[in-house]
């Protein structure tokens, strides 16, 4: 088993990642005990793992209970949110139940969202079953809902106790959405390091056959780089806003097209191309750099090209939709830019200068 430390004083805890722990009582051992626990899932995901984990907490908690939701990003709302605390008020859960977050990226944002709210705040587990919630989401704290204006609008920082990051998981997994979760490890590298860049240029051929140490490896090292950010700067003051690369065009994209058409990681595959391109006409970094990103982001399966949003003026809606974005100024974008590999700053660009790379970038 590697463990990986999240160090903010009061509220560390470890992202343990292993084959096969999710269903080990002793993998829970070290949690706070309550009356109960509840675990949060989805229709897809529970038929596969909820049983297993279920009997992995019953030593734990005398209650074990269950709320399965409708499944798809399509859902991460204020009606399917309620659903959870639906089902903690009808269990009378008390103020020390622990909430486990059993799936992806969206299970994890709402469920932890969720445990900051009910009853001003209870514990909760991540327990990923995407790659991309293995290496990115359940780690750090950002939970949210989204709202039709904008992606993940509505939330709170709020620390699980443990990430359990079990890669038998990764089993189950679509290949669509491997490759989604594949674009939030691709980030990691132009923004903080190359090394694992040129690693997944070496390795992304066992990566997408699930090679189970290269998973381990992947999953690992995007944990590292987390981790070090997010113990530098919690509440993204500032650093944190790095590991946004590609996430200003790809919000467009998911919120644009409508939740749930482009994956959140499809998203993230073609905003690094524009986020590039726009680096790379701002003069901060080689063009070639931008060719070796989008070619890495297209052998991990992923849209190189962003959609037309709007056959009218596809870079005003994209524009509209970005300034809307949490880390938007009175008005102005900041975009994560690539200040030369594996260097990431944070800055606003020029409106005409965006347009021209969103008509460069764009299918059609
Ligand atoms: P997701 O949660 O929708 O999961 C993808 C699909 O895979 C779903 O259909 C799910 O039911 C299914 N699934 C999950 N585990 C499975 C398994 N083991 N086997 C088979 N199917 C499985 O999507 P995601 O890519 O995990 O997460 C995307 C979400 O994460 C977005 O809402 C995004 O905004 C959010 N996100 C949050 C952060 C953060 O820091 N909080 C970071 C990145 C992304
Ligand atoms: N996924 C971006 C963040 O956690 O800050």
């Amino acid at each position: 088993m590697e463990v990986v430390n999240i160090i903010l004083a009061d509220r560390s805890y470890p992202i343990t990642i292993a084959h096969d722990q999710l269903t080990k009582p002793t993998t829970y051992a070290a949690l706070p005990s309550a009356a109960a626990a509840l675990i949060v899932t989805n229709t897809t995901v529970a038929p596969l793992y909820a049983d297993a984990l279920r009997s992995a907490l019953a030593p734990r908690y005398p209650q074990v209970h269950m709320v399965v939701l409708p499944d798809g990003e399509e859902h991460k709302t204020w009606q399917t949110l309620n659903l959870i605390f639906d089902a903690l008020l009808q269990h009378g859960c008390d103020r020390k139940t622990v909430l486990f977050a059993l799936g992806g990226g969206v299970i994890g944002d709402m469920t932890g969202f969720a445990a900051a709210c009910y009853m001003r705040g209870v514990p909760f587990v991540q327990v990923p079953t995407t790659l991309l919630a293995q290496v990115d989401s359940s780690v750090g704290g950002k939970t949210a809902i989204n709202h039709p204006l904008g992606k993940n609008m509505i939330g709170a920082f709020y620390q699980p106790r443990m990430v359990v990051c079990d890669l038998a998981t990764l089993d189950t997994l679509p290949a669509r959405e491997l490759s989604a979760g594949l674009a939030e490890v691709i980030k990691y590298g132009p923004i903080a390091d190359m090394e694992l860049f040129a690693w997944l240029e070496a390795n992304m051929d066992v990566l997408l056959a699930r090679e189970r140490g290269a998973l381990a490896h992947a999953v690992k090292r995007s944990c590292q780089i987390k981790a070090a950010v997010v113990g530098a700067d919690e509440r993204e003051a500032g650093l944190r806003a790095i590991l946004n690369f590609g996430h200003t065009f790809g919000h467009a994209i998911e919120a644009g097209m409508g939740y749930g058409a482009w994956l959140h990681g499809e998203g993230v595959g073609a905003g690094m191309v524009m986020a590039a391109e726009l680096s790379a006409r701002l003069g901060l970094v080689e063009a070639a750099f931008v060719q070796r990103l989008t070619q890495l982001i297209a052998r991990a399966g992923l849209p190189t090209r962003g959609p037309i949003i709007d056959a009218a003026d596809n870079a005003g809606r994209y524009l509209e939709l970005m300034r809307v974005d949490k880390k938007a100024e009175g008005g102005e974008i900041r975009f994560v830019l690539i200040d030369g590999p594996g260097k990431a700053v944070v800055r606003p660009a020029p409106d005409a200068l965006v347009r021209e790379v969103i008509d460069h970038c764009c299918a059609g």
